[in-house]
């Protein structure tokens, strides 16, 4: 059975956590491919909030596990925490696997995040802050510790007294900054940290390819999203790696033809955390609208997000990136109030040039005014609404002018936070 992937097709934050719990349910594996604790996943069970930064969203299901491949950037001590926060609540965490071949986040990536983010000024990305760019960088440099060099006191050493010596020397005469003791940093991640990882870590890669070949379901589950991907999202305001459809192969050691199904995740709105641009961003009072009635604040760091119209180029240019096989549509009913509601269907361009996709050309990114069509709002509640027929006549017409205009096909859309509050649009 090949794989599915679940994939945001905006700048994150789509509520992606809701639609792989849903998911879950049928899946074997459930397997992150990228990022770090960057990400956060809020899931609502029978009323109980779950936010995970680093554990796929399967662990919620005693018949799933949850793995963490190789494409994603591991701090020992969160896992670690997050293992013990969801252990506290009842979840079981033992069936966890960590990729040996995942690299680790070091308490000097956390430092050099801070600092060239204070270098850069104004002109900042807006990171987390969790060391997810240089933990990155390393593993491209060739110089990142892996989770399998936790194995390996003597290997872990050598490496880490390589780099520290590089990176102290950056942190102290280019950042002023004290540099780090590597005793106290062994100490912490080979006698603290090492020896309750240690029965985590597995071969990630032959875990997922077992699974396949006795045609079990294996969800691939991203963070971020595609607009936050190092090469096809609005670089530099960009996360480190690759959220798109593409970075769940080699995040997990798959090939294109194990993957059958792509979900994209598309908010009713749009939401960015952090720099960037954004066409179809709002501000004042519908702005405020969004933001409280949809509880736009950063999961992990509580930053308020930049709130805008759907974004149908985006989400176009999005199906192609990710070869979308199917969307789900998220929160739609945060827009209930709304009389009307916009929806962006075209760019006009500096030139006065219409864009149908996203312009490749950053500046002419940042130029373009959204062309906007208003469609009528519905005007009622939708929470309780669990099949097609229960959703107002706007509300199907909203779901099925983005269908139309993305070209996808729409499956599910979500009608309120509880993971039963969907609809299913599937044949
Ligand atoms: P980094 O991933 O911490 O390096 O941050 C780079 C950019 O990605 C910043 O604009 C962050 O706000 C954004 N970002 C990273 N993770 C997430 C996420 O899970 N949701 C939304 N934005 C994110």
């Amino acid at each position: 059975m090949p794989a599915t992937v679940v994939v945001g097709t905006q700048w994150g934050d789509e509520g992606k956590g809701k639609l792989t719990d849903l998911l879950a349910k049928d899946m074997r594996l459930v397997v992150r491919y990228q990022g770090g604790h960057n990400a956060g996943h809020t899931i609502v069970v029978d009323g109980e909030s779950f936010a995970l930064q680093l554990v796929p969203s399967g662990v919620l299901y005693s018949h799933t596990v949850p793995v963490i491949g190789n494409g994603v950037v591991v701090d020992p001590a969160v896992l670690l925490k997050e293992c013990e926060m969801l252990e506290g609540r009842g979840i079981d965490t033992s069936r966890l696997v960590v990729s040996g071949n995942a690299h680790l986040i070091m308490p000097y990536h956390y430092e050099l995040d801070l600092m060239t983010e204070r270098f850069l000024g104004h002109n900042k990305l807006g990171t987390t802050k969790r060391g997810i760019g240089p933990a990155y960088a390393d593993k491209a440099a060739r110089i990142g510790l892996r989770v399998q060099d936790l194995l390996d006191p003597k290997i872990f050493r050598e490496k880490l007294d390589v780099v520290l010596r590089e990176k102290n020397a950056i942190l102290s005469r280019v950042y002023n900054r004290l540099p780090l003791d590597g005793n106290e940093i062994a100490d912490r991640y080979l006698g603290e940290l090492a020896p309750r990882i240690e029965p985590m870590i597995g071969d990630a890669v032959a875990l997922v390819h077992e699974a396949l070949a006795v045609g079990e379901q294996v969800m691939l589950e991203g963070a971020q999203a595609t607009y936050l991907d190092v090469d096809h999202g609005t670089y530099p305001f960009v996360t480190s790696s690759n959220p798109t459809a593409g970075g769940a192969c080699v995040g997990t050691g798959i090939g294109p033809r194990d993957i059958s199904r792509v979900i994209g995740i598309v908010k009713a709105y749009v939401t960015r955390v952090g720099s960037g641009p954004f066409p179809t961003e709002v501000d004042g009072e519908i702005a405020d609208f969004l933001v409280e009635r949809g509880g736009e604040y950063g999961t992990n760091t509580g930053r308020r997000r930049r709130p805008g119209w759907l974004d149908l180029v985006m989400l176009r240019h999005a199906a192609r990136l990710n070869s979308l096989s199917e969307l789900a549509i998220t929160k739609l009913d945060i827009l209930s109030e709304l009389e009307t509601i916009k929806v962006c269907v075209a760019y006009e361009g500096p030139d006065g040039a219409r864009y149908e996709h996203m312009p490749y050309h950053q500046s002419v990114l940042h130029a373009v005014k959204p062309i906007y069509e208003e469609v009528p709002g519905w005007g009622s509640d939708l929470a309780g609404a669990t099949t097609v027929a229960d959703l107002p006549e706007a509300a199907r017409r909203y779901v099925e002018l983005v269908a139309e205009r993305a070209g996808v096909p729409v499956t599910f859309v979500g009608v309120g936070p509880g993971r039963e509050q969907y609809v299913s649009f599937a044949a």
